[in-house]
C-alpha cells in the first residue's frame, strides 16, 4: 500500500482530502434517475415505464438554492426588467450565488455571462435553444459581456465516431444558429476550444488541471480506469472559461484586477458537476467562484421522462424544421395528457402535468394570462386534445420562423465578428474603465472615512483633553489602523495602540 502512495505535488491538496472529497461527491441518481453531462434520464418504474425527471431531488442532491419569488422580485427591482418567462415559470429551477451577482449589479461592479455548447451535430433543436434564449435576455437585462464556449474538443473526446474535422464544422454551423438567437455583437465573444486554446486561457487551464486529481474527477463524473485521459482533462478547460483572466482581450491584461471579475453561468442543470468542481477551487486560485442559473430541460416529444435528442429525430423539433414538419411531429408524437375520448375529456379534463403540448406552451407562450386560460380550459375539459395541440403548433412554429428569419442574415462575416478578439462592454464601459472607476471610488470612500474618524477623534479630544480614549467605533479603529503609515499625527497613532 505504501508503495502506491505518490507524494503530493506542491500546491495540491493532501491525499486524504482528495479521497474524502471524492466520497462526498453527490451521486446524481434518484431511483434509477441519471443526470450528468453525458446521460440524462428520469429512470424507469417497476413496470419499465419511463419516469419524469425529479428536478427537485436534483436540486437537493446538488446542494443548489431553489429559485424563490423573493429573488425574482429582487431581480426585477435591481434590473428594472420583468423576469423572463423561463424564470417566472420555474424552468430556471435553482441557482448558486445569483444574489451576489445582483449585489454587484447594484453597485456597478462588473461581471460577465458565460454559457456554451458542445457541437455534436449540425442540427440544433428547440431544446438546445432554451438556455441561449435565457442568456440573450440576461445579456440585455444586465448589459454585460457574454462569452460563449463551443467545446468541440469535449465532443471529440466523448464521441467515438466524431472526427476533428466534423467537430469543427459543427462549431461553425452551431455558432451561426446561436448568433441567430439574437446576441449583441458588441457584447459577445464566441470561441471554439480547438481554435482558442493557448495564451492566457491555456495558462488557466493548466493551473486548474494542476489542482484536480483523478479521484475528484472519478467521484464527480463517474469515470473509471478505462476512460480516455482527454475526458479527465477536459473539465479544466470548461472551468477556465469561468475565469475572467482567460480573456485579456475582453477584460484587459491586469490579472490582479481582472481576477476579481466573476461570471454568471446560465446552463442546463446537467452541467452543474463541472462548475461544482470549479467553485471548489476558484478561491484557492485567487479567482471568484462562478455564479450559476440552472435550467431544466425541454421535454422530448415523447414526454417528461427525458430531454430532446438530436440523434432521435422524432423526439425533437429542430431549428431548421419547416412549419409542416413541426405540425406533423406534434400531432403524431407529442405525448398527450388528454383522455381517450371526447366524452371522457369533457368529464375528466386533460392532465397538464404530463401533457407535452401544454408543457411546450409554458416554454414558448409569453402571455401569462393566456397560458392560465388554456390551462383552465384544458384541465376542466372545455378544451380538447386536438385544440391544445393546434395552439402549441402555432407558438412553436412562430418561434422557429422568427429564428429562421434571423438565421438567414447570419453569414460568414457576421460569424467572424462574433469570433473576433475585442474588448466587450459592461454598462457601456470597458472592464478597465469600470475597475479604475471603482478603485477611485474606494479610495475616496476610504479617505472620507478616515477624515470623519479623525474629526471625531479631534472632537472627543477637545471635549476631554486630559485622559481621552477614542470611541470604539469600527470606523475610528479602521481609520487609525489604515492611516497608520500615512498620518502625520503621532498622537492619533499612539492612541490606537493604547
Ligand atoms: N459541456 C457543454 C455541452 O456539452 C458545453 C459547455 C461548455 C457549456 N461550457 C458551458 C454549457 C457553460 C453551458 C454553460 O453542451
Amino acid at each position: 500500500m505504501a508503495a502506491a502512495v505518490v507524494p503530493d505535488e506542491p500546491g495540491q491538496p493532501p491525499k486524504l482530502a482528495q479521497d474524502v472529497l471524492a466520497s462526498k461527491a453527490p451521486k446524481m441518481v434518484a431511483a434509477g434517475q441519471v443526470v450528468n453531462p453525458f446521460e440524462v434520464s428520469g429512470g424507469v418504474d417497476e413496470a419499465g415505464k419511463a419516469l419524469a425527471i425529479d428536478f427537485d431531488k436534483i436540486v437537493r442532491d446538488f446542494g443548489a438554492t431553489p429559485m424563490s419569488p423573493e429573488i425574482l422580485q429582487r431581480f426585477e427591482r435591481v434590473t428594472g426588467k420583468r423576469p423572463h418567462r423561463l424564470m417566472r415559470r420555474g424552468m430556471v429551477s435553482s441557482h448558486r450565488d445569483l444574489d451576489k451577482m445582483l449585489d454587484r449589479y447594484e453597485k456597478g461592479e462588473p461581471f460577465y455571462l458565460y454559457t456554451g455548447r458542445g457541437p455534436s451535430s449540425d442540427s440544433m433543436h428547440v431544446g438546445h435553444a432554451m438556455p441561449f434564449e435565457l442568456t440573450r435576455f440576461l445579456q440585455d437585462a444586465f448589459n454585460c459581456p457574454l462569452v460563449i464556449m463551443l467545446t468541440d474538443d469535449e465532443k471529440f473526446m466523448h464521441n467515438e465516431k466524431l472526427t476533428i474535422e466534423d467537430a469543427k464544422r459543427f462549431t461553425v454551423e452551431n455558432a451561426k444558429d446561436i448568433i441567430a438567437m439574437g446576441f449583441d455583437p458588441q457584447k459577445t465573444f464566441i470561441f471554439s476550444d480547438f481554435e482558442f486554446v493557448g495564451g492566457a486561457f491555456y495558462e488557466n487551464i493548466c493551473m486548474i488541471a494542476k489542482h484536480i486529481t483523478i479521484n475528484q474527477i472519478k467521484g464527480t463524473f463517474g469515470f473509471d480506469d478505462s476512460t480516455n485521459i482527454g475526458k479527465f482533462h477536459f473539465p479544466a478547460t470548461q472551468s477556465a472559461t469561468a475565469y475572467a483572466t482567460s480573456f485579456p482581450h475582453i477584460f484587459g491584461p491586469d490579472k490582479t484586477k481582472v481576477r476579481t471579475i466573476p461570471c454568471l453561468i446560465p446552463c442546463a442543470i446537467d452541467q452543474d458537476p463541472y462548475f461544482r468542481q470549479c467553485r471548489d477551487r476558484a478561491e484557492k486560485m485567487k479567482h471568484k467562484k462562478p455564479a450559476l442559473l440552472h435550467m431544466i430541460f425541454l421535454p422530448a416529444l415523447q414526454g417528461p421522462g427525458s430531454k430532446m435528442s438530436a440523434s432521435v429525430s422524432t423526439s425533437a423539433i429542430f431549428l431548421s424544421d419547416k412549419p409542416n414538419e413541426i405540425k406533423n411531429k406534434i400531432n403524431r408524437y407529442a405525448f398527450s395528457g388528454g383522455q381517450d375520448t371526447a366524452e371522457k375529456q369533457k368529464e375528466l379534463g386533460g392532465r397538464t402535468a404530463v401533457d407535452v403540448p401544454y408543457q411546450y406552451l409554458t416554454f414558448f407562450l409569453e402571455d401569462d394570462d393566456e397560458l392560465a386560460r388554456i390551462k383552465d380550459d384544458y384541465e376542466s375539459g372545455r378544451m380538447m386534445t386536438g385544440e391544445i395541440k393546434k395552439i402549441c403548433i402555432q407558438y412553436v412554429q412562430d418561434f422557429v420562423a422568427e429564428f429562421q428569419e434571423r438565421r438567414k442574415k447570419v453569414d460568414e462575416s457576421v460569424r467572424a465578428d462574433f469570433f473576433a478578439r475585442k474588448p466587450l462592454l459592461f454598462q457601456g464601459k470597458t472592464a478597465e474603465e469600470v475597475l479604475n472607476e471603482l478603485e477611485e471610488k474606494q479610495k475616496q470612500e476610504k479617505a472620507e472615512k478616515k477624515a470623519k474618524a479623525d474629526a471625531e477623534k479631534a472632537a472627543s479630544k477637545a471635549a476631554a483633553p486630559a485622559k481621552d480614549t477614542p470611541r470604539p467605533t469600527d470606523a475610528a479603529v479602521d481609520g487609525d489602523a489604515k492611516g497608520h503609515k500615512k498620518t502625520t499625527s503621532t498622537v492619533s497613532v499612539g492612541r490606537t495602540k493604547q
